[in-house]
């Protein structure tokens, strides 16, 4: 059966979109009947958030607006302004956070994506995927994330379905 998965995410030095891209191309190799779609926070949609089975929320940790801890700013503008009257309702969400062990808040993005998804009334189905520090040597902790996720879809109803 095929399953749906969309990927929103905010990257302004590129390591939030590797490990997407990593996740993409590894759920791609293990699960050729899922379908990713991959979308920037810039580029997104409010109805984005509900198209399908899974949306995983990705973003780095930012000092938006000035303060430390806060969501990267493209991720910030979606979520917190466009998306911020969507109701998501029996909606099943993931969420990718990045950070680096120099900052007091660490990865904080973690905590605002899931707040976000909480408060609006969707379901997070997996524990949050941090990665602190440069991605690039993180692949299997990425893959291991694929895997529970492959998991976790294969128990969710599809849209087509209904
Ligand atoms: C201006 C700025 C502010 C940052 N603030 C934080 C922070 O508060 N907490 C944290 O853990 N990381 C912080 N970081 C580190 C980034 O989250 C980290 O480098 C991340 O891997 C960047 O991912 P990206 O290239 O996808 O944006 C900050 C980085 C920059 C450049």
């Amino acid at each position: 059966m095929q399953r749906t998965l969309r990927i929103i995410y905010a990257s302004t030095s590129g390591h939030t979109e590797f490990v997407v891209d990593t996740l993409a191309k590894y759920l791609k190799e293990r699960d050729p009947q899922m379908v990713t779609t991959l979308i920037r926070a810039e580029r997104a949609m409010p109805e984005d958030l509900t198209k399908d089975d899974l949306t995983i929320l990705a973003s780095s940790t930012w000092n938006t607006g000035s303060i430390e801890g806060q969501l990267n700013p493209h991720m910030h503008a979606f979520l917190m302004t466009r998306a911020k009257d969507m109701d998501l309702r029996n909606g099943a969400f993931a969420v990718i956070a990045l950070g680096d062990y120099r900052y007091f808040y660490t990865a904080k993005a973690s905590d605002h994506l899931s707040a976000f998804i909480e408060h609006h009334d969707g379901k997070q189905v997996l524990p949050s995927l941090s990665i602190i520090n440069e991605p690039f040597d993180q692949t299997e902790r990425i893959e291991h994330f694929g895997d529970e996720l492959i998991t976790i879809m294969k128990t969710l109803t599809t849209k087509a379905e209904g």
